[in-house]
């Protein structure tokens, strides 16, 4: 499904955006080193990552933002410790949390983050956390690796798309 291409000379132009803006089904990311001929050093311009629709934020906003990505990082290794050991419980518990976000009341500068944010964030998120949830729900009621790691699957599906279409930039 995903076609990651490190090291390619090839310029990718607004692929990774135009990619992270397709169906999740049909995506293709490319993860470009170096899209500069070999003989010419690549300049910052030239990086997909620098490719990506731009979100201006407050330095705050961003922290905010910035914090919770890191705390999508430890789940997820939280979720791959627990799947290692069998500890469905942890993954259900783990994932839930994740899922259920935004349905407590949201602190002020999340809800001016939100007020920048373009709708195909939403593409994004939404389906990310509803995917935590179907994670969550394999744990509990189909409880084996088999089933946690193909519902984990789908859902990081969607940070990778979302990361190769955004980035956020403060003053
Ligand atoms: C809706 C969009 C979106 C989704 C979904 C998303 N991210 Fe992010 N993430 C971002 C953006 C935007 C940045 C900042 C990138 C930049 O400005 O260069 C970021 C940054 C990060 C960072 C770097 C944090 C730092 O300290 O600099 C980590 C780690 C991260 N994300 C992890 C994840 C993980 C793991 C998931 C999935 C479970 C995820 N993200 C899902 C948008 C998203």
């Amino acid at each position: 499904m995903f076609n990651f291409k490190t090291k390619s000379w090839l310029p990718t132009t607004a692929t990774a955006a135009v990619a992270g803006l397709a169906a999740i089904s049909a995506i293709t990311v490319s993860f470009i080193s170096y899209a500069a001929a070999p003989t010419t050093p690549a300049t910052a311009a030239d990086y997909a990552v620098n490719k990506r629709m731009v979100i201006n934020a407050t330095a705050e906003e961003q922290a905010h933002v910035l914090t919770e990505m890191n705390e999508f990082l430890v789940a997820l290794h939280t979720i791959n410790t627990a799947v290692a050991n069998k500890d469905f419980e942890t993954v259900a518990k783990t994932a839930s949390t994740i899922a259920n976000h935004g349905k407590t009341e949201k602190p002020a500068v999340e809800l001016s983050f939100e007020s920048k944010i373009p709708s195909e964030w939403k593409a994004f998120s939404r389906p990310l956390r509803q995917g935590f949830g179907e994670v969550a729900k394999a744990a509990k009621q189909a409880p084996t690796i088999e089933n946690v790691m193909v519902t984990m699957a789908k859902t990081t599906q969607n940070c990778v798309a979302c990361h190769a279409t955004f980035k956020i930039v403060s003053p």
